[in-house]
C-alpha cells in the first residue's frame, strides 16, 4: 500500500502514547538486536556442504579471547579460504558472556564479537558453524542448566534468525561427564525446539554424549525428525597417540615418542603413570609387537571408530561431519602427518565432511608465531 492509498492509520494520541511505550518495551527487551545480513556478505549459496573445515579454536572458546593465546584476525579467514578450506568451525563459549538468572541474556558485546568472526567467514565465501564449547557447568548439572542452555540458544537463535544458511549451529561440543544418553537427547529436543521457533530450517549439527564419540553416535543418540540436521562425531584415535603428553589429559597419557602406524622401531616402555592403568598397559604391549595392519596405533584403530559411524549413516539419510581431528603438538611430525591423512581420507572416502582441530592451538596446522603453515599438516589435509 502507498501513500494516499486507503484509510488514514487511525493514530489517536493514546494509541501513539500506547504503540510508543510498546516500542520501548521491546527495545528495551531487546539488548542485541539481530545485525542487518543485506547488503552483507551472503557467503556460499545453499545449504553448506562443510566438507574441508577448519576449527579457529582457542579464541571465542577460551574464557575471555587471547587468555588462551588466541586472538582472531581478518587475516586468519582469508589465509584459511586461500588454503582451500570451504568453512570455518568457530568454538563460541558463549555461557561464559550470559547472565546466570533468567533470561540469561548474551551480552551485545560479545555477539558484536561473534557477528565479527560471522561476516570474515561469510565474507571469504566460506559457511561458519558456531559451535556452543565449554559449557562445563551443564555436564557437571545438567538438569540445573537445561533452561539457561536452552534460553541461551533462543537467543543466538533470535540473533541470526535473518543469516544465510552458511550459518551453521551446533548446539554442544562434546557432552561428557554427567550428561548422560538419556539427559542430553531430551536437553538437545529443547534447545532445538528453542532454535526452530525462529529459524525453522537452518542446518543445526548434533552429536552424542562421551566426548561425541563414534560409538555414542551409533548407539545412544536419539536423533529427532528434521530433515535440516547433520549428525557429527570428534575422531581422535588412537588417543594415546593423539594426545600424547597433552597437559588437559590424566597421568596414563603422559608417554612420549608414540608414533602411527605402530610398531615402532624399537619397543616403547610407557611411563609408571601409565602402565599402572592397565588399558594402557595392555594397548602398549599390543602397539610394540602387532604388525601395521592389527597394530593399535595403526589403520584398523581408523577403520573401527569410522566403521561405527557408517552404521549409524546406514541407519540415518543425513549428512555425517567429522567435527574435530588432529594430534597434539607433542607428538613427530612424520606421524602426525601420516594419522591425518589417512583419517582425513577415510573420512572423505565415506562421504563425511570435515573441520581439523585446529588452526594455531594445540594441534596446530598454523605456527602463529612464524605466521606459516606448518607444510606436513596442510599437505595431509588438502593434497
Ligand atoms: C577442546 C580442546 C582440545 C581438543 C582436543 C576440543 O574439543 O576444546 O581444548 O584441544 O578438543 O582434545
Amino acid at each position: 500500500m502507498s501513500e494516499g492509498e486507503g484509510p488514514a492509520p487511525a493514530f489517536t494520541p493514546l494509541r501513539r502514547a500506547i504503540f510508543s511505550l510498546l516500542a520501548l518495551g521491546f527495545l528495551a527487551c531487546a539488548p542485541n538486536p539481530p545485525p542487518v545480513w543485506a547488503p552483507a556478505p551472503a557467503g556460499p549459496p545453499g545449504k553448506p556442504q562443510l566438507r574441508r573445515g577448519m576449527n579457529l579454536g582457542n579464541a571465542l572458546d577460551a574464557p575471555t579471547e587471547g587468555a588462551w593465546g588466541v586472538v582472531l584476525d581478518e587475516s586468519d579467514f582469508s589465509r584459511i579460504h586461500e588454503a582451500g578450506f570451504d568453512h570455518i568451525r568457530l568454538p563460541v563459549r558463549f555461557n561464559a558472556h550470559a547472565d546466570a538468572a533468567p533470561p540469561y541474556a548474551i551480552r551485545a558485546e560479545f555477539f558484536r564479537r561473534v557477528d565479527w568472526a560471522v561476516v570474515q567467514a561469510l565474507k571469504n565465501d566460506m559457511a561458519i558453524v558456531l559451535d556452543l564449547h565449554h559449557y562445563e557447568e551443564i555436564m557437571e548439572q545438567p538438569e540445573a542448566h537445561r533452561a539457561r542452555f536452552v534460553g541461551i540458544w533462543k537467543q543466538i537463535a533470535e540473533h541470526y534468525q535473518s543469516a544465510p544458511d552458511a550459518v551453521v549451529f551446533e548446539l554442544l561440543n562434546e557432552p561428557h561427564d554427567k550428561l548422560f544418553a538419556p539427559t542430553w537427547n531430551s536437553i538437545l529436543l529443547d534447545a532445538l525446539r528453542a532454535v526452530r521457533a525462529t529459524n525453522p530450517t537452518r542446518p543445526v549439527i548434533l552429536e552424542g554424549v562421551d566426548w561425541g564419540s563414534a560409538k555414542s553416535l551409533r548407539d545412544s543418540l536419539a536423533v529427532p525428525k528434521d530433515p535440516n540436521l547433520i549428525a557429527s562425531f570428534h575422531m581422535y584415535q588412537p588417543i594415546l597417540f593423539t594426545h600424547q603428553g597433552a597437559p588437559w589429559m590424566g597421568p596414563e597419557y603422559k608417554t612420549l615418542g608414540v608414533r602411527f602406524p605402530g610398531p615402532p622401531p624399537a619397543p616403547l616402555a610407557p611411563v609408571p603413570s601409565a602402565s599402572a592403568v592397565s588399558w594402557v598397559r595392555g594397548w602398549f604391549e599390543r602397539y610394540n609387537r602387532e604388525p601395521a595392519a592389527t597394530n593399535p596405533s595403526g589403520p584398523s584403530a581408523l577403520t573401527e571408530q569410522f566403521d561405527m559411524v557408517s552404521s549409524f549413516a546406514a541407519a540415518h539419510p543425513m549428512p555425517i561431519y567429522m567435527g574435530e581431528f588432529g594430534s597434539v603438538d607433542g607428538a613427530d611430525i612424520e606421524s602426525r602427518a601420516a594419522w591425518t591423512r589417512a583419517t582425513r581420507i577415510e573420512a572423505e572416502r565415506r562421504g563425511f565432511g570435515w573441520a581439523y582441530w585446529d588452526d594455531g592451538a594445540s594441534c596446530a596446522v598454523y605456527d602463529r608465531k612464524q605466521r606459516a603453515w606448518v607444510p606436513e599438516l596442510k599437505d595431509a589435509l588438502l593434497k
